[in-house]
């Protein structure tokens, strides 16, 4: 299947949401990545439930949440209410992340199970056969804008044979620095899904760089 395109609203123009929101659903973009932050798992603090409800208003396309929140088990109702459609949470902010992948999945959004760069995948080997995602962070978590980790491609195939050998269904999502430099080789490694933020909001036709990053033509 093709690969799919999530661009991140964190380097959005936020005097201008409704119209970075538009631009999304007029391009190749599949989802809407929402990076959310709470000042204790990482230095950052993004935004919260008002601006959630309000990319939920004028969004087309299923809201792609990233959890980098201390404890993520006391709002997944919430998020499931704000109209998330996947809620990916951090393996290293979960205690019983079983628990919460299962409460995630009974909701009926698509769960997924994020690592650190420093987190080995094999992790994930007792857990993968029941998420529905993994996102690969490709940055240390915290800011948009920052510079691609290599070693993240390494750790794509690391996860794309952990997904085959346990039989999972999981997709895999690369986050953090990518840009037409990387994203062919990031889907021929195995990403299903590019988040890409600063190289979108940054470019002067959205909705061109959009499209290069969905036919990896640049
Ligand atoms: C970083 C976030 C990313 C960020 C990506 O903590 O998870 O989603 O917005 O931004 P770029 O593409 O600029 O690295
Ligand atoms: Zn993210």
């Amino acid at each position: 299947m093709a690969h799919l395109i999530s661009p991140s609203l964190l380097s959005a123009d936020f005097g201008n949401l409704q119209r970075d929101i538009e631009m999304i659903n007029k391009s190749d973009a599949d989802w809407i990545h929402l990076d959310i932050m709470d000042g204790l798992f990482v230095p950052n603090i993004s935004y919260g439930f008002p601006i959630i409800q309000l990319v939920k208003k004028h969004a087309k396309k299923p809201i792609d949440a990233h959890l980098m929140i201390v404890d993520p088990d006391r709002y997944i109702d919430d998020f499931y209410k704000a109209g998330a459609n996947i809620l990916t949470v951090h393996y290293e902010a979960c205690n019983h992340l079983h628990r919460t992948i299962q409460k995630i999945k009974s909701l009926g959004m698509k769960a997924g199970v994020s690592l650190n760069p420093h987190s080995p995948v094999h992790l994930l080997s007792d857990i993968i056969a029941d998420v529905d995602l993994v996102l690969i962070m490709s940055v240390n978590p915290g800011y948009g804008g920052q510079k691609f980790i290599p070693n993240a491609i390494e750790r794509i195939k690391e996860l794309k044979k952990l997904i085959s050998d346990k039989k999972s269904k999981a997709q895999i999502e690369i986050d953090g620095g990518v840009d037409n430099t990387n994203a062919k080789i990031l889907v021929d490694s195995g990403c299903d899904v590019l988040v890409s933020g600063s190289y979108i909001f940054k470019s002067e036709n959205q909705i061109e760089t959009i499209k290069g990053l969905k036919n990896l033509k640049f």
